[in-house]
């Protein structure tokens, strides 16, 4: 049935933490008839400090999903730049799921993001609900996300106007001191991974030189810890929330603590 035209979105209030965590923890506990390789959701899903904390976060834009006066779901919207929008989560109460929510939320939201190129997200690769329901809005698999042992992502995105994004560098444009960069290329090598221990905590850490090339250059792209293992030599990568600093006479570009490390489709299976 489809009753999604008394749909409302509007931006959440603190006080609308406690019926927000309440439908999202329902919403992602029901992943389990879906694919989910076990109990549980993602970072925060089920509290209402985590959701409180995102309603008051001025780098988040956090709505409810309203019908009628009910809450009956949410979605958290993100900038990686100029016009580049993520969609960092989206769910709608199982009580009104399959109503046609989740469809008529999107196009509501993208109603009110008129400058964006590029909408992106990332959903787990076992999931049989979400995949479907990104692909009937229009998105488009780019690559995978390895941020997870056990488990891959799907990344997609959705172009809402042609051309090269605002928000992409090419390696030539990179200069010390960007900071939320977006960047695509080929890792060109990979040097084995070093021990080295932190000048202030004197934390054990492995770091890993690679070499990132495209069709303007190349640069030097250092990985550290986890990060090392989302990437594999001779494979395309987009990076985004990267960041470019000088480093003994040379440039480097790193991937920051809220970074993401897409292996691209087309490199996939190489
Ligand atoms: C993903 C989610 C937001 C979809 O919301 P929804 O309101 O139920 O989706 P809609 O009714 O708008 O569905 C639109 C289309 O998506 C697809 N779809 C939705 N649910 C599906 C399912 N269970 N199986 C297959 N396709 C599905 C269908 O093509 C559907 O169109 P149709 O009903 O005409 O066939 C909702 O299932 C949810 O909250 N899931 C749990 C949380 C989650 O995984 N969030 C996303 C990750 S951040």
């Amino acid at each position: 049935m489809n009753s999604s035209g008394d749909i409302r979105v509007t931006r959440a209030q603190i006080e609308d933490a406690r019926i927000l965590a309440e439908t999202c923890k329902r919403a992602f506990d029901s992943d389990l008839e879906v694919g989910a390789p076990g109990p549980g959701g993602p970072p925060g899903y089920d509290s209402v400090e985590w959701n409180g904390s995102r309603i008051v976060n001025p780098y988040l834009q956090y709505y409810k999903i309203l019908k009628g006066e009910t809450i009956v779901g949410g979605f958290i919207a993100g900038d990686r730049g100029l016009g580049y929008q993520v969609c960092e989560r989206i769910w709608v109460d199982p009580d009104h799921m399959r109503e046609g929510i989740g469809q008529r939320t999107f196009e509501i939201v993208w109603e009110g993001y008129p400058q964006a190129d590029l909408w992106t997200l990332g959903t787990p690769e076992w999931n049989v609900r979400t995949n479907p329901f990104y692909q009937k809005l229009g998105f488009v698999k780019i690559g995978t996300t390895h941020e997870y042992p056990h488990w891959s992502g799907n990344y997609y995105e959705k172009s809402i106007t042609n051309g090269f994004p605002r928000a992409m560098s090419t390696i030539e444009a990179l200069r010390p001191g960007l900071n939320q960069v977006v960047v695509e290329g080929l890792v060109e090598t990979m040097q084995s991974p070093r021990t080295v221990f932190s000048r202030k905590t004197g934390e054990e850490l492995k770091v890993v030189n690679a070499i990132l090339r495209d069709g303007t250059g190349s640069i030097r792209l250092v990985l550290w810890n986890d990060q090392i293992r989302q990437v594999k030599e001779h494979s395309r990568i987009r990076l985004e929330n990267g960041y470019v600093r000088e480093y003994r006479d040379d440039i480097q570009l790193g991937v920051g603590e809220w970074g993401v490390i897409i292996t691209l489709v087309s490199s996939e299976g190489t």
